[in-house]
C-alpha cells in the first residue's frame, strides 16, 4: 500500500489526473480530464481550468493542475459528511475561521459550495509538501484509532481531514487552501474563477 501511495504522490507532482477510492487501498488510474480547455501554456500562466465531474463517483477524487499546483476534487458521500462532524474537537480550525484559507462561499464545515464536492489545493500549509491520500479509517493506518480518513503529509506529519481541515498539534498551521472556483453547470467546475464573479 505504501508503494501505491508514493506512486500516487509522484503522479500528483507531475500533474496527472488520478482516481482513488476512499475505502479501497488500491489507487485506480482514471483517464485524463478531457475538459481542460486552455492550452498547457495558458494553464501555466494561470488561466481558469474547466473540469467535468459528471463521472466522479462518491468516494473518488480527481487531480488537475491549476497555476502549477495540484487541485484535488473529491466527491464525498453522506457517511463521509457525517464523519466530518464527529472530529471537530480534534481540529485546529473546524469552522474555517482563518479567512485567507478559502473564499467566503467555502467558509463552512464542508469547506465547499456543494457539500458533496470538495475542491482544495493539494499543498501542505506547513512547507508546501504534497500530502498523501489516506482514505482508509482506523488504527491500521497508523494515524490513530479514531482516524476517519483524510490526508497525511509525510514531510513532518501534518494531518488533514476530508475537508482539508488541519488537525491540532501538527506542524501545519492552517487548513488546506480552497482555490477560487465556480460551477458552470451542475457537473462542470471552473477552477480559478470565483463563484461571485461567475454569478456577477
Ligand atoms: S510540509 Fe507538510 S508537514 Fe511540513
Amino acid at each position: 500500500m505504501t508503494d501505491d501511495v508514493n506512486s500516487g504522490r509522484r503522479r500528483l507532482l507531475t500533474t496527472v489526473t488520478t482516481g482513488v477510492g476512499l475505502a479501497g487501498a488500491t489507487a485506480l488510474a482514471v483517464p485524463l480530464v478531457a475538459s481542460m480547455k486552455p492550452s498547457a501554456r495558458a494553464v501555466a500562466a494561470g488561466a481558469p481550468v474547466e473540469v467535468d465531474i459528471e463521472d466522479l463517483a462518491p468516494g473518488k477524487m480527481k487531480v488537475i493542475e491549476w497555476r502549477g499546483k495540484p487541485v484535488w476534487i473529491l466527491r464525498r458521500d453522506e457517511q463521509t459528511l457525517a464523519d466530518l462532524e464527529e472530529i471537530v474537537g480534534e481540529l485546529s480550525d473546524p469552522d474555517s475561521e482563518v479567512i485567507e484559507q478559502q473564499p467566503a462561499y467555502a467558509q463552512n464545515r464542508h469547506r465547499s459550495i456543494r457539500p458533496d464536492v470538495l475542491v482544495v489545493l493539494g499543498v501542505c500549509t506547513h512547507l508546501g509538501c504534497a500530502p498523501t491520500k489516506e482514505f482508509e479509517k482506523g488504527a491500521s493506518t497508523g494515524l490513530g484509532d479514531d482516524w476517519m480518513g483524510g490526508f497525511f503529509c509525510p514531510c513532518h506529519g501534518s494531518k488533514f481531514d476530508l475537508s482539508g481541515r488541519v488537525y491540532k498539534n501538527v506542524p501545519a498551521p492552517t487548513n488546506l487552501v480552497v482555490p477560487p472556483h465556480s460551477y458552470v453547470t451542475e457537473n462542470r467546475i471552473l477552477i480559478g474563477v470565483d463563484e461571485t464573479e461567475a454569478t456577477g
